[in-house]
């Protein structure tokens, strides 16, 4: 083949020197020589050269741009400016599309996730409802996430505790058998998730609080019971859920409460309290006695471990006037009581159905200004909660 044939193939077939050179298999420069008569290509190189010529005569130029040979082996360093461009062009075009493929896909999955927590968390729990409060029962974990977040203006809640003695042997036992003594006449209803030892408590009880912190309004508002037992881990669960610890108020079950030969008498319940940031001083709220002393009466306690009536008034007190109260473990329902009577609005969840009958019903009667008697009994009007003293029922716990 001479120069001019060779620069012939190459005009005809539209081809820079760099492309013909990848064809052959030799540098672009070697086939400006080639077609100068400066040097002459080699036989193996004439071979390529002919098998070219022959492809060009057999198809149209167009196709011999789909060769895919020649495809695989030019680089973008070997195209010119302008295909170099379309080049950069279609890789950013090709990174977009992947960009919004990867959007798209995610968006479906959180779609169906979300699909998924819904689907859960109504076929599992059910809700009951006033014009100022709800009632979910179900798992906590299952309806808290589906609470709208920076919502509510306080937490109160009344935790089992896992209490009911020192060592996991006297933990694990029932919660009648734990909470209730000997002589009694009326048998409660036992609840769950009340055997944890101290560390999964503590665990425990960080992860609903850190739950019920995402639903809740920043400078909103705490409190928290506990015994003596769990105090310390409680003190610690309040803090690794993000709150700000500011104080413990006293529940003084006063001298009905156990009494032990040679002993202090177990008559505190401890409240600790705080908020979730900082809190404001001036939120409508008055100063507050650190110490409620309130004997736990029969007809006021409609749970193994029901907090007094007068006792969570007194809580509720604690959060803004009219603002939203959760506690997402109600057991029947004391929490939704007092907030109601004290003209706060209220959300609760409750696992165990004999309780949210139980919390649903006192959450009717609170709204109209009632309150229940344990047992299903009509009950007084809401003032009558406020005398303090009556018929002691035992300690709380
Ligand atoms: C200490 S009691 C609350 C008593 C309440 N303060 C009252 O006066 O009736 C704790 C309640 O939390 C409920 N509970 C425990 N684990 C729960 C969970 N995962 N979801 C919802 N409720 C739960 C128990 O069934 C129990 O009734």
């Amino acid at each position: 083949m001479n120069p001019l044939d060779i620069r012939a193939l190459r005009l005809g077939l539209k081809y820079t020197q760099a492309r013909l050179g990848l064809w052959v298999g030799v540098h672009a420069s070697s086939v400006g020589r080639w077609e100068r008569g400066r040097h002459r290509p080699r036989a193996r190189h004439i071979d390529r050269l002919r098998e070219l010529q022959q492809h060009a005569q057999s198809e149209t130029p167009g196709e011999a741009e789909t060769d895919p040979v020649l495809r695989r082996r030019e680089t973008a360093s070997d195209r010119g400016p302008a295909k170099r461009n379309a080049a950069k062009r279609n890789v950013a075009k090709r990174n977009a599309a992947k960009r919004n493929e990867l959007k798209r896909s995610t968006a479906k999955q959180i779609a169906t996730i979300r699909a998924a927590l819904s689907a859960r968390a109504t076929s599992a729990s059910t809700v009951e409802h006033g014009d100022r409060w709800e009632l979910h029962h179900g798992d906590l974990f299952d309806v808290v996430p589906t609470l709208p977040p920076a919502h509510f203006d306080a937490l109160i809640v009344d935790l089992p505790y896992s209490s009911g003695g020192l060592h996991i042997g006297t933990r694990q036992q029932t919660t009648h058998r734990k909470y209730q003594g000997a002589r009694i006449q009326h048998r409660r209803q036992d609840f769950d998730g009340d055997q944890r030892d101290q560390l999964s408590f503590r665990t425990w009880a960080t992860d609903v609080l850190r739950l019920s912190y995402r639903t809740l309004k920043r400078s909103a508002v705490f409190a928290t019971f506990i015994d003596w037992r769990q105090l310390a881990p409680m003190i610690l669960a309040v803090q690794c859920a993000g709150f700000t610890l500011r104080g413990i108020a006293v529940w003084d079950k006063s001298e009905a409460a156990r009494p032990t030969p040679g002993r202090f008498r177990a008559q505190c319940e401890y409240i600790l309290w705080g908020s979730k940031g900082e809190l404001p001083g001036a939120r409508g709220v008055p100063v507050l006695p650190g110490v409620l002393r309130s004997v736990v009466r029969a007809s006021d306690k409609h749970h193994l471990t029901g907090k007094p009536t007068a006792v969570m008034r007194w809580l509720a007190q604690f959060v803004t006037p009219g603002g939203k109260i959760l506690d997402p473990c109600a057991g029947s329902g004391t929490t939704g009581v007092g907030a109601l009577l004290e003209g706060r609005a209220f959300v609760g969840v409750e696992q165990d159905g004999h309780y949210a009958r139980v919390a649903a019903a006192r959450l009717r009667a609170a709204e109209q200004g009632r309150v229940m008697e344990a047992g299903g009994r009509r009950g007084s009007s809401a003032g009558a909660v406020e005398g303090l003293q009556g018929e002691a029922a035992g300690g709380g716990r």
